[in-house]
């Protein structure tokens, strides 16, 4: 065990000693209320493997099931996974068509324990694009789990960070049109409030896997002041354990968004 751990530690990240962590030692610590992911490496994994790049998503999509019950266990609040993004339609139709299938096989595999495990579904991206049968099972799991309040696995699907903020300020410059606000009353709370993450609290701690290190127009403007955590492990390999490391890192770093140490 203490070897996988000093494997997947990248150097500097290593805790003092390599513990095995568990839930209750996490619990000690603050907990991220929202962890955001950039599930990368999917296709890395496959052609690893000799299989074809969809074979990767699929095995993504066992990484969404583990990712997600390990945040509820450690009583994340919102869990937000990458899914697709607005530049993602540049990929070839077979690789789109089987991404966008992915939600509907995903929801009818978990739905019911999603359900049973009082886990909210919520949506983030732009729905005009998507295949009917996406947006269907979809709407499917948000109206199934409306009422829950537990976990919020919220998935950014067909989400780009740039075109919020173009529709957040879009619809800011209407109403100074309209001449219901001046330009100069416009505030970082009303950009803030028309982002399709509105109502949710800004990321505590943001992850990518597979080695790149960039944010790849995911949540700019919530990430401000994120923990940034990323491993080499590309996302089909991700597990429990690894998203109790980053916690683990989360609860090392000492955030003081621009200010000093107390
Ligand atoms: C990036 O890896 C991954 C994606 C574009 C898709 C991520 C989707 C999943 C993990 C499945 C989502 C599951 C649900 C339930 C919605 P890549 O394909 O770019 O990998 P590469 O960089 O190695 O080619």
């Amino acid at each position: 065990m203490i070897k996988l751990f000093q494997s997947w530690w990248k150097k500097g990240d290593r805790p003092a000693s390599s513990e095995n962590l568990s839930v209750a030692d996490l619990l000690e610590n603050n907990i991220p209320e929202h962890v955001a992911i950039i599930m990368d490496g999917n296709g890395r994994w496959a052609r690893k493997r000799g299989m074809p790049r969809n074979m990767g998503h699929r095995s993504g999509m066992k990484a969404v099931k583990r990712a997600t019950i390990a945040a509820d266990e450690l009583g994340i609040s919102v869990l937000t996974l990458y899914a697709f993004s607005t530049e993602n339609w540049k990929r070839p139709k077979e690789e789109v068509d089987y991404l966008m299938a992915i939600p509907q096989e995903f929801l009818a595999l978990e739905l019911d324990e999603l359900v049973q495990k009082n886990v909210r579904i919520r949506m983030m991206g732009y729905t005009k694009e998507l295949p009917d049968h996406t947006i269907a099972a979809m709407k499917e799991a948000i109206e199934r789990t409306k009422n829950n309040t537990g976990l919020i696995l919220n998935f950014a699907l067909n989400y780009g960070s740039r075109r919020e903020i173009t529709e957040s300020v879009k619809e800011l410059a209407h109403s100074v049109q309209a001449g219901e606000i001046s330009a100069e009353d416009i505030t970082e709370e009303m950009i803030q409030s028309r982002l399709l993450s509105s109502g949710l609290p800004d990321p505590d701690l943001l992850i990518r896997t597979s080695g790149e290190l960039r944010l790849s127009n995911f949540m700019l403007w919530q990430t401000a002041y994120s923990e940034l955590w990323f491993t080499d492990l590309y996302w089909p390999d991700f597990g429990r354990e690894h998203l109790f490391a980053a916690v683990a890192e989360f609860q090392r770093r000492t955030r003081r968004y621009g200010g000093l140490s107390k």
